[in-house]
């Protein structure tokens, strides 16, 4: 690259940071501001698209089809993610014709595009000559074409040939003003998620060098004294390997940074080729898997790089985590749409969902019809926590291939519209109502704003804990929703912050930050001046267990906290899951067996709960310190049903002046631009938190399973 052009890249990155800056602080609870980028302009809020695969269907359809589409008012359509055969028969042989008479007919129904670079789905002919830019497992097994994202897409021979087609589909669209933004690659995430190909390796050692620059540092580190591992020579590393069990944490941890960091590179040279050729008004984002699912993904390290996280979510997924009904499986997982769609918010402020499941999907254990209702309340979640727009998988069911069994908007004949086909006109019309009513200028109310809360995030902790449970039944996911769900039933507006962001006490009086196993001293600083500003601050089990490289501290257990939370902490203990024991906190009983930290409060310390059996007995569960008007409460429990931490987590938040609702698991209120949205995933009827001078402008106040009430105060 030349250097005029680096130094006018920089300062457009420059450029871009700070309009991110100036913008991210407002935006949690979306309120429009002069400053933000106008990709989705108030006047056609919450636009509502459909992918479509022109190159699936008879070319005599594509008209039909995308005039059928703008009919039912979709405003947008997606292509091309999967296209790159299509696009690039042959090495360097080029055919858009078909995609450019796709995007003019787009134009003439007067829809916008969504443009997608290919990269997940190489072509044969490049698997063919490459077959080293395929990933390979930790089995050994190297992926096969005939799949979707089977290269690495930071090989460095796979690599040149993604610059290329991204130049060249930026060049020809990048100031199309039908496109209205770039989506990069599809869910992204190599294949096998951690590559163990011989490219990958030489990357991992070169990525060890630059981190360590010498081996007895990297030695350090790992503890590779621990198992006769110490290496002499960068060169000599493998990529650590756990097929086995047994695997060096340390390592393993530095596997996880270096595939995360592998991924979000390879977003960034997406981003900055789209960058430097395509008009300012057109977006840049991808579409993030739900990541519950890749904890090798880290939508933070991708902050700086694209314009918004977008992200995709299927409700009925039964890889989700269940809400306890008997229509559970109809209704989906309100909380894990509500979890993804507050992460991917919070990377540069705001979002939209990318895929959002329209019917029956093909890839669960089993595939559930949705309740009746149920596919347009998922409309109306993604509206109430603020995204800024939703498009569906898919517009047409395919009639062969991989999904065979997905639904789409339309049935299988192309011209009938499907059930939750029907539910998607049926929502999109009520947006027509919601964008005359809609008020630019309303402000969130006090009672929103006093519960803002801040989740500290941590992917180094994440990975930790996936590497070293300690026992098998700490799963690190429930473990963040047992309080990620006990906020959303207080009606708690969620950003997920990092070690990055200010810990701003006026911004966000709480924060959360459950088992943050890995710290160091400055992080303890910090929280202790958040606290001493007035926050109100709550850790849980595990929390400062390690050091950055997940050593245990030659201190006693979980020291550094110690003087934070006022207590010292002897012990943890676990339980077969067979063994309830109880807890006891404000005369109410909870059972608990995962996990059990046993300390000892110091005099001016609270003890809130005690374990009730167990040869401690007496001794303190959760303990919270007071410093001037903040405090900070410490859970070394976690009970089986999340309630003991739904009653200490109200209990902190009502001391602290702030006004809570008193929502039942999986029936969710948010706030967005002047409306209050009510959804229900429970399996009973909930009457709405209305207050005395609500107008109701969608549904009833008693709020049916799948139903929605929208309402403004
Ligand atoms: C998504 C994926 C789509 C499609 C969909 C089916 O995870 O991004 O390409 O496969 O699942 O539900």
């Amino acid at each position: 690259m030349k250097l005029t052009n680096i130094v006018f890249f920089a300062f457009v990155l420059m450029l871009f940071s700070c309009k991110q800056d100036q913008s991210s602080l407002e935006r949690k609870i979306p309120n429009r501001t002069a400053t933000e980028p106008d990709f989705f302009p108030d006047s056609s809020l919450f636009p509502i698209g459909a992918y479509y695969y022109p190159e699936h269907w008879n070319r005599s359809q594509w008209e039909r089809d995308i005039k059928r589409m703008a009919e039912l008012g979709f405003e947008f359509t997606h292509y091309a993610e999967f296209a790159w055969s299509a696009i690039e028969p042959n090495d360097g042989q080029y055919n858009f014709g078909w995609l450019d008479t796709c995007v003019d007919l787009a134009a003439k129904y007067g829809i916008k595009v969504v443009m997608c670079t290919p990269s997940p789905c190489p072509p044969a002919w490049l698997s063919a000559k490459f077959p080293e830019a395929l990933t390979k497992n930790e089995a050994g097994y190297t992926s096969q074409h005939g799949t979707r994202l089977h290269a690495n897409g930071m090989n460095d021979k796979y690599r040149p040939f993604v610059e290329r087609i991204v130049k060249k589909m930026a060049e020809r669209y990048g100031n199309n003003p039908t496109i209205m933004g770039w989506q990069i690659d599809n869910e992204p995430h190599f294949a096998t998620i951690k590559d163990y190909s011989d490219n990958a390796q030489v990357r991992f050692r070169i990525w060890l060098k630059n981190k360590y620059s010498t081996i007895s540092a990297l030695n350090n580190a790992w503890g590779a004294a621990f198992w006769s591992m110490i290496y002499n020579d960068f060169n000599q590393i493998s990529i650590p390997n756990n097929k086995e069990g047994g695997g060096n944490p340390h390592a393993m941890l530095d596997f996880d940074r270096f595939t995360a960091q592998e991924l979000a590179a390879f977003l960034r040279y997406q981003a900055a080729i789209l960058k430097q050729n395509i008009s300012e008004k057109q977006f840049v984002t991808t579409n993030f898997a739900y990541y519950k699912f890749l904890a090798n993904t880290d939508l933070f390290l991708n902050r700086n790089d694209l314009d918004f996280a977008s992200h995709t979510m299927y409700l009925l997924s039964t890889y989700l985590n269940y809400p306890q009904g008997e229509q559970s499986h109809r209704l989906g997982s309100g909380m894990e749409l509500s979890f993804s769609a507050e992460m991917a918010q919070s990377i540069t402020g705001y979002t939209g969902i990318m895929e959002l499941q329209p019917g029956q999907i093909n890839w669960g254990a089993y595939n559930s019809q949705p309740m009746p209702g149920a596919v347009r309340m998922w409309l109306w979640h993604c509206f109430g926590l603020g995204d800024d727009f939703v498009c569906t998988y898919r517009f047409r069911q395919p009639i062969f291939g991989g999904e065979l069994y997905h639904n789409g908007i339309m049935e299988t004949d192309g011209i009938t519209l499907q059930r939750g086909g029907r539910e998607y006109v049926e929502t999109i019309n009520e947006m027509k109502k919601v964008r005359q009513l809609y008020d630019k200028n309303a402000k969130i109310p006090a009672s929103v704003s006093s519960r803002n809360t801040a989740f500290l995030w941590s992917q180094d902790n994440l990975n930790d804990l996936i590497n070293n449970p300690h026992t098998t039944e700490w799963n690190p996911w429930q473990h963040y929703y047992t309080y990620y769900q006990n906020l959303k039933s207080m009606g708690v507006p969620v950003t997920f912050i990092t070690e990055t962001d200010s810990f701003d006490v006026k911004r966000f009086p709480f924060m959360v930050a459950p088992s943050y196993q890995l710290l160091d001293a400055n992080l303890v600083a910090r929280w202790q001046k958040y606290v001493e500003q007035g926050g109100h601050l709550i850790l849980s089990a595990r929390t400062g267990q390690k050091d950055r490289n997940g050593h245990l501290w030659e201190s006693l257990l979980q020291q550094p906290i110690w003087s934070l939370i006022g207590a010292k902490m002897e012990y943890n203990d676990q339980l077969p899951s067979s063994v309830s024991a109880t807890i006891t906190m404000n005369g109410k009983d909870y059972t608990w067996h995962t996990w059990g930290e046993v300390m000892t409060a110091d005099s001016a310390t609270e003890v809130l709960a005690t374990y009730k059996d167990q040869f401690y007995a007496g001794r303190p569960a959760i303990v919270r310190r007071r410093i001037g008007s903040g405090d900070v409460s410490y859970s070394g429990a976690w009970s089986n049903d999340w309630d003991m931490e739904k009653d200490f987590m109200r209990n902190v938040y009502k001391d602290a002046g702030a006004e809570i609702l008193d929502l039942p698991n999986y029936f969710f209120v948010e706030w967005r631009d002047g409306f209050y949205v009510a959804v229900n995933y429970t399996s009973n009827p909930v009457n709405a938190p209305l207050s005395s001078n609500a107008k109701i402008i969608f549904g009833e106040k008693l709020v049916h399973p799948s139903s929605v009430c929208v309402w403004s105060e």
